[in-house]
């Protein structure tokens, strides 16, 4: 669970730096060109001006099983849409390019870093944040009562992002052995290093985790 990992826990909705740098290139190709971009281009400058794309979009995103309509420049990612538009600020912000975990939240139930991911693709996919995993009653969920019970977390920082990660990684079937938890929960860095308490709660929560 130490150092930055490039392959972020080898999850299928795991993302990849690379990978997600391949998107972003993707997708900037298949973005229109700015205002600016046209006219330094030169030959389309006379053609009809195309979308800015700092325009607001207006986009519906599903959130702990709520509707959000809202409006916010297309670049903007989704850790900062849940945390500037829908005031969800529990998923936190830690290094903002792919390397601490901290900003994990899942989406149709698979981990992902919310920082690489544009808001704009999350449309059409359910979002779990931190906030969304205790129950009607104010219950916690399994893996954050575990988190308690074994002082998982010092100044708590990294915690949302590991409870989210620690999660996705029992459903995926990585949580058989304290070496296989290591391993697929790499991508979550914690600077207080309460990496042996985080692997001893994902072990208490394994089984009531698999069953939910
Ligand atoms: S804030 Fe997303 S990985 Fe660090
Ligand atoms: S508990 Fe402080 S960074 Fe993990």
């Amino acid at each position: 669970m130490t150092g930055a990992d490039d392959s972020r826990g080898g999850g299928n909705g795991a993302v990849t730096r690379r990978g997600f740098l391949s998107g972003a290139a993707t997708s900037a190709a298949a973005l229109p060109f700015t205002a600016g971009a046209v006219s330094e281009l030169g030959a389309d400058s006379k053609s009809a001006p195309r979308a800015d794309t700092r325009e607001a979009q207006t986009v519906t995103l599903r959130v702990n099983n709520q509707a959000h309509t809202l409006n916010f420049d297309s670049r903007t990612t989704l850790l900062d849409a849940l945390r500037d538009h829908v005031g969800l600020t529990g998923t936190k912000k830690g290094c903002g390019h792919g390397q601490c975990g901290a900003c994990t939240v899942h989406a149709d139930g698979e981990r992902v870093l919310s920082c690489l991911t544009f808001a704009l693709m999350a449309e059409g996919r359910e979002i779990t944040t931190i906030e969304g995993l205790s129950g009607p009653e104010g219950k916690l969920h399994p893996m954050q009562q575990a988190f308690i019970d074994q002082d998982a977390f010092q100044c708590g920082y990294c915690t949302p992002g590991q409870i989210m990660s620690a999660i996705a990684c029992v459903r995926e079937g990585h949580a058989e052995s304290a070496a296989d938890i290591r391993e697929y929960m790499s991508g979550n860095l914690c600077r207080c290093a309460a990496y042996p308490n985080i692997v001893a709660a994902i072990e208490q929560a394994n089984n009531r985790v698999k069953g939910s």
